[in-house]
């Protein structure tokens, strides 16, 4: 984390899970526990758009944000089954995951489609956390950082600098550490939370690339997430499993807070 230059976002996905009813229990759990949590760090939920909602509704007033976990690139039309930027603004929506790896694995986004909807996202007022990140094949293989390298390139393709920027998030999550307890060490991930930097800095520049929030995800929870944390280009995290559960949830945010 680098507070002078940069927000810390620590932001939950819940996948998959998760039910209506649930959401308040949960809120009412989480916030006594992360009461001291300050401005320079932001908390958000990402839930499934059913959910959405009753999310908004619960943490109105919290200083916990609620995002999507996709959209789609289109603006509106016959594309049944999606939902767009636009839709998810009107009813507050804060921040929307794009290009989850989970997408790219089993509903065959590509980094083309990722630049399509981080493009579509830039045009409302949200943060858009994008996710790059390796499989296990291709970190043996020795192609993280070029793979990684081309996802970010792709990704922001044609995405102006300036105050465009300030709504990117880049969230590595390498495959492999999704979901498995592998945590990518410390120095692993800080190795290519750097290399992301600094193409950051080759498309835009040093200030612009100092100024935009990389996240870990992957396994990330409250055991681990001070020493991922304190790694000088890791400035956030991306939490699945552990954001269900508010004590390991709040740990984590308690950790980007101190
Ligand atoms: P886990 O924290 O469950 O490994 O999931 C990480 C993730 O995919 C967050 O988007």
């Amino acid at each position: 984390m680098n507070r002078e230059l940069r927000k810390t976002v620590i932001a939950g996905n819940w996948k998959m899970n998760m039910l209506a009813s649930e959401i308040k229990a949960f809120k009412d759990e989480l916030m006594p526990l992360i009461s001291g949590y300050s401005a320079w760090c932001e908390a958000a939920i990402c839930t499934p758009f059913v959910l959405l909602p009753s999310a908004l509704d619960v943490f109105k007033g919290t200083g916990v944000g609620v995002g999507a976990q996709n959209m789609s690139q289109h603006e509106s039309g016959a594309y049944t089954g999606e939902v767009s930027a636009t839709q998810l603004t009107d009813i507050g929506t804060q921040y929307v995951i794009i290009g989850h790896s989970e997408r790219r694995q089993y509903y065959g986004e590509t980094d083309e489609s990722v630049n399509e909807k981080t493009l579509a996202a830039l045009k409302t007022p949200m943060t858009a956390i994008v996710c790059v990140g390796e499989t296990l094949e291709q970190r043996e293989q020795g192609i993280t950082n070029s793979l990684v390298t081309k996802q970010v390139e792709t990704a922001l393709k044609n995405v102006p600098g300036g105050e465009e920027l300030g709504k990117i998030i880049i969230a590595y999550e390498p495959v492999w550490a999704i979901g498995t307890g592998k945590t990518a060490t410390p120095e692993d991930a800080q190795e290519v939370c750097k290399v992301i930097r600094d193409v950051l800095a080759k498309l835009y520049c040093e200030k612009s690339a100092a100024s935009i929030t990389i996240q870990y995800g992957g396994s990330m929870n409250d055991k681990n997430a001070k020493e991922l944390l304190a790694q000088p280009d890791i400035d956030g995290g991306l939490i699945g499993g552990a954001s269900l559960k508010p004590d390991a949830f709040a740990v984590i945010i308690n950790a980007a807070n101190q």
